[in-house]
C-alpha cells in the first residue's frame, strides 16, 4: 500500500462493489473459533493487518490455523482448530498492532487463563486508555498492570488466575468493553451480565449464540452462563459496512450516482449511517438476503441526491461511531448545518477523529465548529483540494480520500495512507474503479 495517495475531483460514483469481510466480526471469529471444540472453516475473513494480529496471537496461545485460501489483499479462508478452551502460554508479547478490539478482546480471554502473558501494541494504540477493560475485569479478580509510557496504556500485563462472575454497569456504550467481559465471563462459574448504557455493536452475543453460548439480551442487559463450551462451526463473515461507508457517502452525495453495494453486513446496531443519510436525502434500499452466522447480511443500493445537513440523534452515535469522519464529509457537502453531539468517545479513537476530522476539512475549506463531544459543520462552502494528513488513522485517510473526488476544484493528497491497510487493505484499488475513465 503506497503511503500518499492523490485524487482528483470526479462527478459521481456509479457502478457495483463488494468490500472487505467485517473488522470487528473477523477478530471475532479468530477468537471464538479458536476457543471452539473442534475444526472451524472461517471464509471471507478480513486480510487486514488488524484482524491476522489476532489470528496470529490466538497461534502463539496454542491455537493451530491454516489458510486455505487468499493473501493479504484477497479474502481469506481459513481452518481453525479450537483449542476447547484450553490455551498455552505464549513463548513471546502478543502484538496487537494497531488494533483496540484486538488488545481489549484478548485481554479478557488471557485475564482468566492459568499463565501469564503481554499484549503489546503500536504507538497509537499504547496511548489508548485500557482502565476501561481493567476496572471490570478487576472486578472479576484479574490482576493486570499497565507498564506503558501514558498511565493506563498498554503494555498490558496479565497475571492470568481464576475470575468470579460479575454484573457491570458500563459507564459508556463499549462494544469492547462488553465483549471483554463476556469473554472473561466465559471462564467464571456463573451468570456474567453487562448493563449498556445504549444499544451498541452486538457481534460478540451474536456469535457466541452462534458458537452454542447461550448469552441473552433483554433490553439493556446482557447475561450470560460461564463456563459453557463453544461448539465449533463454519462461518460466512459478511463485508465489513464501515468499509462500505466510504462508498455509501460517496454515491449518496451526488445526484445522478447510483450504486449497488453485494454481500455487506447488515447488522442494525451498524446500520445508523443509512438512517442518517436517507434523513439527508439520498434514496437507500438495503436487502437483507442471508442471516448465516446470525449476522444480516445483503445489498444496498444507493442513489444519490442533494445532501441537506440533519443532527445526528444521541441513539445513533454508537451504531455509527467509526462513520464520523466520512459522515462528517457527507455533512460537509451537503446544504445547511450537520450536528454531531454526544461523541466524545471519537477523542479516544485510533486519532482524536474531533481533532483529526476538523483540522483536515478546514484545511480543504470547510466551515467547521468543534465542541468537546462533536462537531458543527456548516455545508455548502465548495472544498478544495488540499494536502491533508491522516496522522495514522485509517479512517481519516478514507474519509478524506472522498471528499478530494466531490472537491470543487484542485488535487488532494493524503498523507501517511499505509495505515489503510489495518482495515481496507483493498482501498486504493476500489477508488481506483471510480477514478479511472
Ligand atoms: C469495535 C467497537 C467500537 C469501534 C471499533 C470496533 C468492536 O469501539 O469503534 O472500531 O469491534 O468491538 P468501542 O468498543 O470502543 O466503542
Amino acid at each position: 500500500m503506497n503511503d500518499t495517495i492523490k485524487v482528483e475531483p470526479i462527478r459521481g460514483v456509479s457502478g457495483e462493489l463488494e468490500v472487505p469481510g467485517d473488522k470487528s466480526i473477523s477478530h471475532r471469529a479468530a477468537i471464538l473459533a479458536g476457543l471452539s471444540d473442534g475444526q472451524c472453516r472461517i471464509e471471507n475473513f478480513l486480510p487486514s493487518e488488524d484482524c491476522v494480529n489476532t489470528l496470529r496471537a490466538m497461534g502463539q496461545l496454542g491455537v493451530s490455523y491454516e489458510v486455505t485460501r487468499g493473501t493479504h489483499e484477497k479474502p481469506l479462508d481459513l481452518l481453525i482448530q479450537g483449542c476447547g478452551g484450553v490455551l498455552s502460554a505464549p513463548e513471546h508479547d502478543l502484538d496487537c498492532g494497531n488494533s483496540g478490539t484486538g488488545m481489549r478482546l484478548l485481554a479478557g480471554v488471557l485475564a482468566a487463563q492459568n499463565f501469564d502473558s503481554v499484549l503489546i501494541g503500536d504507538e497509537s494504540l499504547s496511548g489508548r486508555p485500557m482502565g476501561r477493560i481493567m476496572t471490570p475485569l478487576e472486578m472479576m479478580g484479574a490482576k493486570i498492570q499497565t507498564r506503558g509510557v501514558k498511565p493506563g496504556c498498554a503494555p498490558l500485563h496479565i497475571s492470568g488466575g481464576t475470575l468470579e462472575s460479575i454484573t457491570y454497569e458500563m459507564p459508556m456504550a463499549s462494544a469492547q468493553v462488553k465483549s471483554a467481559v463476556l469473554l472473561a465471563g466465559l471462564f467464571s462459574p456463573s451468570i456474567t451480565k453487562v448493563i449498556q448504557p445504549a444499544i451498541n455493536r452486538d457481534h460478540s452475543e451474536r456469535l457466541l449464540n452462534y458458537f452454542g453460548v447461550q448469552v441473552t439480551t433483554e433490553g439493556n442487559v446482557i447475561s450470560m452462563k460461564g463456563r459453557q463450551i463453544l461448539k465449533a462451526r463454519d462461518l460466512y463473515i459478511p463485508g465489513d459496512i464501515s468499509s462500505a461507508a466510504f462508498w455509501i457517502v460517496a454515491a449518496a452525495s451526488r445526484p445522478g450516482s447510483r450504486l449497488l453495494i453485494k454481500n455487506v453486513g447488515l447488522n442494525p446496531t451498524r446500520t445508523a449511517i443509512l438512517d442518517v443519510l436517507r434523513r439527508m436525502g439520498a434514496q437507500i434500499h438495503e436487502e437483507v438476503v442471508d442471516e448465516d452466522g446470525g449476522e444480516p447480511r445483503g445489498q444496498i443500493e444507493v442513489i444519490g441526491g442533494e445532501l441537506q445537513g440533519t443532527e445526528i440523534l444521541k441513539h445513533e452515535v454508537p451504531n455509527l461511531i467509526d462513520e464520523v469522519p466520512i459522515l462528517a464529509v457527507a455533512g460537509a457537502l451537503a446544504k445547511g448545518q450537520t450536528t454531531i453531539r454526544n461523541a466524545s468517545e471519537l477523542r479516544v479513537k485510533e486519532t482524536d477523529r474531533i481533532e483529526t476530522t476538523i483540522g483536515n476539512l478546514r484545511a480543504m475549506g470547510g466551515e467547521v465548529e468543534e465542541f468537546e463531544d462533536g462537531m458543527v459543520i456548516t455545508g455548502g462552502h465548495p472544498l478544495s483540494g488540499a494536502a491533508v494528513r491522516s496522522f495514522g488513522d485509517h479512517r481519516i485517510a478514507m474519509a478524506f480520500a472522498i471528499a478530494g473526488l466531490f472537491a470543487r476544484q484542485g488535487e488532494t493528497t493524503i498523507e501517511g495512507t499505509s495505515c489503510i491497510a489495518t482495515s481496507y487493505p483493498t482501498f486504493e484499488q476500489h477508488l481506483q474503479l471510480f477514478t479511472k475513465s
